[in-house]
């Protein structure tokens, strides 16, 4: 698998930094909303899995957890293909604060299409927080809460992030030869 990587793009160390300042963040802000607010995490899988999972082991305040599952890279795919809604597993959301975790924010569809689902049913805010933001005009027009690290626009894998549901448990964040992109396509 190692023999795959082209470039460590950011390295697990950098990764566990940022990881604790997004979550540190989100907590004061949380504090903003005063006694009582209750927060559900909504991790969009696969993606966020790992991401979100070390984040909120750094957030010491009471939450519930949601699951949403959003398909838009499909198979041995590098560009979005459409945002679509598999699965969702979201329990009650109403009257609550949300905060949608994903892992990248590349075309912006999969934001568009879960942030106003979540309004609909009745959410109170719905926040949005991402581990790596491309570099893309996309991108840049979805209005995104908490951005872990802004990259190129290229195509990467691992912490959670895959090319055909492979390279997920890769601990840092990387781009693959070109080769490996048609082989195991
Ligand atoms: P968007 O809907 O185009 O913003 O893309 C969001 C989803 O596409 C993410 O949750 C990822 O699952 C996937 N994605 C986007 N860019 C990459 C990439 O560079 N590598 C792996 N998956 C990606
Ligand atoms: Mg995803």
């Amino acid at each position: 698998m190692h023999a795959d990587i082209d470039r460590i793009l950011i390295s697990r160390e950098r990764i566990a930094e940022r990881v604790g300042q997004l979550a540190r963040w989100i907590v004061a802000d949380h504090a903003a909303l005063g006694d009582g607010a209750e927060i559900t995490i909504v991790p969009i899988l696969t993606g966020a899995m790992i991401f979100c999972g070390d984040l909120i082991r750094q957030m010491p305040i009471a939450m519930k957890i949601g699951l949403m599952t959003v398909s838009s890279y499909p198979g041995a795919t590098v560009a979005s293909q459409g945002a679509q809604v598999i699965q969702r597993q979201l329990a009650n959301v109403k009257d609550r604060h949300i905060l949608v975790i994903d892992d990248i924010l590349d075309s912006g569809n999969t934001m568009r299409l879960v942030v106003p689902t979540l309004r609909d049913l009745g959410a109170s805010s719905v926040r949005t927080c991402v581990l790596l933001k491309k570099d893309r005009p996309a991108a840049r027009e979805v209005a995104i809460d908490y951005v872990g690290f802004e990259i190129p626009d290229e195509f990467v894998v691992g912490y959670g992030l895959d090319y055909n549901d492979y390279y997920r448990n890769l601990p840092d964040i990387v781009t693959l030869h070109r080769r490996v992109l048609e082989s195991r396509a």
